[in-house]
């Protein structure tokens, strides 16, 4: 045979088995089997939020031990890192999403999900209540359930530090809604801009876009802008795209200060060959609704026109965990969030509440990489907990047998019985959360990412196209999903043949 048809063939049964992999494995996400009920001799966990936190101890959590209920006014878990590229319509907004059921349906026992916000906890009684906020509701709209332990990951909420006009006024990038909304206001300020007769000022500001916060937010998605301005704006709106520009504003002296200096100088050069400027040590004083005032490093206030304002200045913690911290206030009194120990229990809750992700102040950085270690960390000990818990109890259950027991045969038995249960809890260890930093990366728009990695017990930095497609394949990786992963690899084709859909619903 030729080494042509031997090629023919090799890649023929690649093709077909490939295909045959990929359609069993969606099948079998798509089909899942019975679940075992609830138990009522198990104990409760109650999970809150369904965040990377959530999402990760629900993956990993072993529910042949206990019954759960997860409560998020979510019913998905949402994908944060690829949020700026829906911003612009490089992807669509479900290809991020993961439906929490996906995920639950998969597990040994049944569990509970409800699409609800919780509005307090009371750490004494163990109990939450919750509400109904949705536009369609049921007779009942307020429950109350109690749990014997909590896993608290209601993570953050958008840091305005009361500066006026940002609520009423600027565009935020957490939650979907945010992404999709920035997207239609973009392309509005475009079309008005693109509205016969207006001056040469007016449209100055309609195409000027602050964005506000130099962290990695602000930096993915002023290049992600960037992005949809040079590959699509240009094509469809040729005698409006070179008047658009984005001005990046940060209160520090400078922008990622989690990166390297290295990659700060290559983030800032690389902006300024996109035409994206950079106004740091300059403070948002206030959001207008035609524009935006800034105190300049000098101190002096301008009021600068822009047609739309992103702000992306950090977190803070959510009004229930404050509620929560209030009522333990001896325990509670870190500013930055839920102070926990090394185990993550939340500190003043004797071990049943467990609290990971953003809503806690630890010495980690508030990302997805802390709290999907820290939720799949609580799923192993959560598994140990129900191993010593069951262990404690048969060891009891046979202490009790051993009082009353006669005969010399039955007594010896017994005590190696116990013997054995005592070795077996001796050997069970509830080790303290170990963080293993994987790196930082973030995409800066043009095709490059920057990437701070540990490598070889010292620290590897770079950035470009290399270190793009690198971004790409770990974000790639990272998705929880097959869908998503065929999802947001279809979108980015899509992309690369048809471009970003400029059309404003
Ligand atoms: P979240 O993921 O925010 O989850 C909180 C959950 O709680 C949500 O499901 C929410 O609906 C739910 N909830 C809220 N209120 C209640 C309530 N009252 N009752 C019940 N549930 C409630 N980190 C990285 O490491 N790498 C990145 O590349 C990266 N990119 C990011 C990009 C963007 C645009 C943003 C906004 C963040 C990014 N982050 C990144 C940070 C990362 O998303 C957060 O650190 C991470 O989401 C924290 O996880 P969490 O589980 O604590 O909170
Ligand atoms: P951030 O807190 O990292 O950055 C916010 C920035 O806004 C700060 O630098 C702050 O100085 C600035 N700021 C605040 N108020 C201001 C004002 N009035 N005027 C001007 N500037 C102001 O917030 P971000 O970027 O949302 O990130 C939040 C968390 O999520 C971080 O822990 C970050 O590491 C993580 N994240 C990680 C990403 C990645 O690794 N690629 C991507 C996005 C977020």
């Amino acid at each position: 045979r030729s080494f042509l048809q031997i090629l023919g063939r090799v890649t023929l049964i690649t093709v077909v088995g490939g295909t045959g992999a990929f359609y069993y494995a969606t099948q079998k996400d798509r089909t899942p089997g019975p679940q075992k009920p609830a138990d009522p001799t198990k104990k409760t966990i109650v999970v809150l939020g369904s965040g990377w936190g959530a999402t990760s101890l629900l993956k990993n959590l072993d529910t042949e031990d206990y019954n759960v209920v997860v409560i998020s006014p979510k019913n998905y878990f949402l994908f944060t890192p690829l949020l700026p590229s829906v911003a612009v319509g490089t992807l669509s907004p479900r290809s991020i999403l993961q439906p929490t059921r996906y995920v639950t349906r998969h597990k040994t026992r049944a569990v509970s999900v409800i699409e609800a916000e919780a509005k307090s906890v009371d750490p004494v009684n163990k109990t939450v209540t919750f509400v109904d906020n949705s536009e369609i509701q049921g007779e009942v709209t307020t429950t109350t359930i109690s749990y014997d332990y909590l896993v608290y990951a209601v993570g953050a909420e958008v840091q305005t530090f009361g500066i006026p006009g940002v609520r009423e006024h600027a565009c935020f990038m957490k939650e979907l809604h945010d992404a999709e909304r920035m997207q239609r206001q973009f392309m509005d300020c475009v079309e008005s801009a693109a509205f016969p007769g207006q001056s040469a000022e007016e449209l100055e500001r309609l195409l000027h876009i602050v964005v506000v916060g130099g962290g990695p937010t602000g930096i993915e998605l002023s290049g992600e802008l960037h992005d949809f301005l040079e590959d699509d704006l240009k094509a469809w709106y040729p005698e409006l795209a070179g008047k658009i520009r984005i001005t990046l504003v940060e209160a520090l002296p400078s922008v990622l200060p989690m990166f390297s200096k290295q990659l700060i100088e290559y983030t800032e050069s690389t902006f300024k060959e996109s035409k994206i400027d950079i106004l740091t040590k300059t403070m948002v004083k206030q959001v207008k609704e035609k524009s935006v005032v800034l105190q300049r490093p000098d101190k002096s206030v301008v009021d600068v026109p822009c047609g739309m304002v992103v702000w992306a200045a950090g977190n803070t913690g959510r009004q229930i965990t404050k509620d929560l911290m209030a009522k333990l206030p001896e325990a509670q009194n870190n500013r930055r969030g839920i102070a926990v120990d090394e185990h993550m229990h939340m500190a003043g809750t004797n071990g049943s509440i467990f609290a990971i992700g953003d809503c806690t102040a630890t010495s980690y950085a508030p990302t997805a990489q802390v709290a999907s270690q820290q939720g799949a960390y609580l799923a192993r000990k959560l598994k140990q907990i129900a191993k010593k818990e069951d262990a404690e109890a048969r060891l009891t259950q046979l202490e009790q047998e051993r009082k009353n027991i006669s005969g010399e045969e039955n007594v010896v038995k017994l005590e190696q019985e116990i013997e054995s249960v005592r070795k077996s809890l001796a050997k069970i260890k509830l080790r303290p959360f170990h963080y293993s930093h994987q790196g930082s990366l973030a995409y800066i728009g043009s095709e490059k990412a920057i990437a701070d990695l540990p490598f070889m017990n010292g620290n590897f930095a770079s950035g470009g196209v290399a270190t793009f497609l690198f971004w790409r394949s770990a974000y790639m990786s990272t998705l929880f999903s097959l869908r998503n992963r065929t999802l947001v690899a279809n979108d980015w084709m899509k992309v690369k043949l048809f471009g970003r859909d400029v059309s404003r619903d």
